[in-house]
């Protein structure tokens, strides 16, 4: 069948053969993308729509066997745990993260793995189109990988790469990479690499031909300035999986998150340690987000946050100082801001701790970002802490939301966390269901 593309407005469906900035029908600017378009004719047939399409079979939901998803161990803990206890045959993974992350790190780490020795019978293809084979060398060999199962390949054109996939030896292929979605372009398209419709088009036949070898395939996506995949929305869509791999690029810390899995949970997530040979799944968490040997400085308080199904360990740090300006400072890392005045209201007001001529620094130790309630108490005992210059022990690990009245809420999984918590050596869990209020804590601990 013969293929012409069109520019199509997203907004409108507009047609046009050319690019313009503004829709001329609805006004919308750079709403036109370019779009395949089948010039197959199709014959109106009475009674049935579209071309020659015959009508498809319909199956029994209770005729469907049953069948267990076979999952295949990747090897790296993390990244199994992320994609839920495995990969899929056929499953289409996009990777996303800022530039510099460790992307092409964790993926050739992954190529590593899943190619097993020297035996042809195993191969990982990985395309290459940000970088020069030689530069994948480079990394590989700082990463002690030398297997002989990687086949690398220098290309941008989806459709040569579809075809030398084609070319591997039947069931040879364990996984392809493609490094990064952005950079591949197809022919039938006019439009530049990473406009909305090559990267559309790229990742859709790539896609297809994975799921037609049950080949698992990883997509490497750039993230724009604004936090989103680059190119298309839809690009989240098509794929089965979709994993954010995030942290502070000046921290060695990484977090591997699941914002999308047709296969498995989402916010589960996977820890690893940026080192000089590369990436190292953590199994054991919270010795990264809890300062090591904490010594019995004031303004610390260790809590737990929930990310997914497993409670992590963090400490929270504050710091009160005079403040020389007529506004005091607040700053809060971590943690959101408003949160922060939120909390410090409650604490002026129902606590009676004077911090309108204080700055209050809060910050969350290891580089984590937090966003539960859940370490609300925390905050605040912290807080308070630094005010009076009083510490609180290491052994207590405070877990609770707190209300504009200064109360203390019941938290999701508390249990589950003051478990977790008793099993790394905490002796003392302040929760909802000893206190109250925060004020009668900070008291209790504090004066
Ligand atoms: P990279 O995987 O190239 O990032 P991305 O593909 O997401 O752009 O990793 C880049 C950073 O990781 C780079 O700054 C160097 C650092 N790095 C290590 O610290 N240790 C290592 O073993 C490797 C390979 C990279
Ligand atoms: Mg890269």
């Amino acid at each position: 069948m013969a293929f012409h593309s069109k520019y199509v407005c997203q907004q409108c469906g507009y047609e046009s053969t050319g690019w313009m900035g503004k829709c001329p029908e609805c006004g919308t600017w750079n709403s036109l993308v370019e779009t395949i378009i089948s010039t197959g004719k199709g014959q109106w047939v009475k009674g049935k729509r579209g071309s020659n399409t015959p009508a498809s079979k319909t199956v029994k939901l209770s005729e469907i066997k049953q069948t267990t998803t076979k999952r295949i161990s990747t090897k790296i803990s993390e990244l199994d745990r992320v994609l839920g206890g495995g990969l899929v045959p056929g499953q289409a993974v996009l990777i996303a993260g800022e530039p510099g992350i460790g992307k092409s790190t964790l993926l050739t780490q992954l190529a590593a793995s899943l190619s097993t020795g020297d035996k042809t019978s195993s191969t990982v293809l990985y395309v290459c189109g940000e970088e020069s084979a030689t530069q994948v060398k480079v990394r590989a060999d700082r990463l002690g990988v030398k297997k002989s199962g990687i086949e690398l390949l220098e290309d941008t054109d989806v459709d040569s790469v579809i075809n030398t996939i084609d070319n591997f030896q039947e069931k040879s292929l364990q996984a392809v990479i493609v490094d990064s979605v952005q950079t591949m372009t197809t022919s039938d398209l006019s439009g530049m690499a990473g406009s909305v419709g090559q990267v559309r088009e790229c990742a859709f036949r790539l896609l297809k031909e994975a799921k037609s070898l049950d080949i698992p395939l990883f997509l490497v996506g750039h993230v724009t300035k604004e936090g989103t995949v680059a190119g298309p929305a839809v690009l989240t869509h098509i794929v089965d999986t979709v994993l954010w791999f995030e942290g502070d690029k000046t921290l060695t810390t990484r977090v591997l998150r699941a914002v999308k899995n047709r296969f498995g949970p989402t916010d589960e997530v996977g820890v690893f340690e940026m080192e000089d040979r590369g990436l190292r799944p953590v199994d054991d968490v919270e010795r990264v987000f809890l300062e090591k040997d904490q010594k019995h400085v004031s303004g610390s308080v260790a809590t737990s946050v929930m990310q997914g199904t497993r409670p992590i360990l963090v400490e929270i740090q504050a710091l009160i100082v005079p403040t020389k300006m007529s506004f005091p400072r607040r700053v809060a890392q971590g943690i959101d801001s408003r949160r922060l005045e939120l909390l410090l209201a409650v604490l002026t007001r129902r606590c009676g701790l004077p911090l309108y001529d204080s700055d209050v620094f809060v910050n969350v130790a290891g580089g984590l970002k937090v966003t539960e309630p859940a370490t609300d108490l925390a905050i605040c005992l912290a807080i308070a802490s630094a005010y009076f210059d009083k510490p609180i022990s290491a052994k207590i690990i405070a877990v609770g939301e707190i209300g504009l009245l200064g109360e203390i809420r019941e938290v999701v999984a508390q249990a589950k966390r003051v478990k977790e918590a008793s099993r790394l050596g905490f002796t003392t869990a302040i929760t909802s269901k000893d206190f109250d209020y925060v004020g009668e804590t900070i008291k209790k601990l504090l004066k």
